[in-house]
């Protein structure tokens, strides 16, 4: 078992990552001191598969649950989801020091911190994730969000969780595309701060897609580690934590120019990084080892580095309507090698198309 700091003053928090962290949420619960009632919110397929346990375990905690399924995906993600979670919470009766559990993946953590930030100004939030992606990179970091039917994550908050908690044993019954999901942002991890990350991805490729326990919970302690520091220096995404954007413009991009549907955010992560080594490439930041190191290790973990059906100037347009995006100015995250970028400000408009053209079959 790991335990992981983050350090934000009094907003600190844990994250534990193990195996059957049943007694830690237990204990955990016994020592914060909530208010009896609570709630619990998951979606329809976590809810089948996991619910009756943690549910379990909040009751033997002495915690009144009150269950909230919503339908999986991204459309639950809505202010119409979260005013019908506001109704339960209100109905229900909870209060200033009720706890909201989110169990599930980004989609349920997403919208479950946003319900906690906002319901009566603010409750005590716990986040369970289920999810790879969710696990090292949504649960931690505090940014929590509903969309709009204009754009994705538009209406939201930052809002930290008391706690997180990351049950290896939940990936065991995750399909093999939601797995890739979350490698995407895990080499994202490597590439942006740490070489040895990436070259433990490298060397444990196999372990990793078998899912290996020990592994498993290496690579993703160590990317809840750099995700948490980070944030620690920049909670609010002022300068650095803009390295966490690494692959995420152009990922923007095609998730947008698909539908939202065709690619896993990860997926789209994965053909982003791509994409911004072939500009790091163009403009002589790295060189075609580097570049190519990174298009190996994308393809030994079986991960999409190409979209098809994306039409380029589409892409490009929507880049500058991406939220990241100011005065029309994007900051790009470029590779200086692997473990190292730098933000850069200005990249011509003829290499970021042919960026797009390259990663488009
Ligand atoms: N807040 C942040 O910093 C941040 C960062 C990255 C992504 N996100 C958000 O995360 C969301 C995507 O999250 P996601 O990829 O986890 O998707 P998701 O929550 O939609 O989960 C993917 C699918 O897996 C199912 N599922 C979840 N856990 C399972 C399990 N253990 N076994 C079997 N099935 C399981 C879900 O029901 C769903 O169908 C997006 O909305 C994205 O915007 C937020
Ligand atoms: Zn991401």
């Amino acid at each position: 078992m790991r335990k992981i700091k983050v350090e934000l003053g009094k907003n600190s928090y844990n994250i534990i990552i193990g195996n059957k962290l049943k007694n830690e949420l237990k204990q955990f619960i016994i020592n914060a001191n909530f208010s009896k009632k609570a709630m619990l919110v998951t979606d329809n397929n976590v809810e089948k598969i996991f619910c009756k346990d943690v549910l379990s375990v909040l009751k033997d905690a002495g915690l009144d649950v009150k269950l909230v399924v919503i339908p999986a995906g991204e459309t639950s993600k809505s202010l119409s989801e979260a005013e019908k979670i506001y109704t339960a919470a209100i109905e229900f009766g909870l209060d200033r020091k009720s706890a909201i559990f989110a169990l599930g993946g980004g989609v349920v953590g997403d919208l479950t911190g946003f319900i906690a930030a906002t319901y009566l100004r603010g409750v005590p939030f716990v986040q369970i994730p289920t999810t790879l992606l969710a696990q090292v990179d949504s649960s931690v970091g505090g940014k929590v969000a509903v969309n709009h039917k204009l754009g994705k994550n538009l209406i939201g908050a930052f809002y930290q969780p008391k706690s997180v908690f990351i049950d290896l044993d939940f990936l065991k019954t995750l399909m093999s595309r939601e797995i890739a999901s979350g490698l995407g942002e895990i080499v994202k991890y490597g590439v942006i701060s740490d070489a040895e990350l990436f070259k433990y991805i490298e060397d444990n490729a196999y372990q990793i897609l078998a899912l290996e326990s020990d592994i498993m919970e290496h690579v993703i302690a160590r990317s809840c580690e750099i995700k948490a520091d980070v944030v620690s220096r920049d909670e609010r995404e002022g300068g650095l934590r803009r390295i966490l954007n690494f692959g995420h413009t152009m990922a923007h991009a095609i998730e947008e120019a698909s539908g939202y549907t065709r690619y896993t955010h990860g997926e789209a992560v994965a053909v982003g990084m791509i994409g911004a080594a072939y500009i790091s490439k163009e403009l002589g930041k790295i060189d075609n080892t580097s570049f190519e190191h990174l298009q190996n290790l994308i393809d030994k973990l079986g991960m999409v580095s190409r979209v098809d059906n994306c039409d380029v100037e589409h892409m490009f347009k929507s880049i500058f309507r991406d939220k990241k995006t100011i005065n029309g100015k994007i900051n790009w995250v470029l590779m200086d090698s692997i473990g190292k970028v730098s933000v850069v400000p200005d990249v011509p408009d003829k290499i970021v198309k042919s960026a797009f053209k390259f990663i488009s079959k």
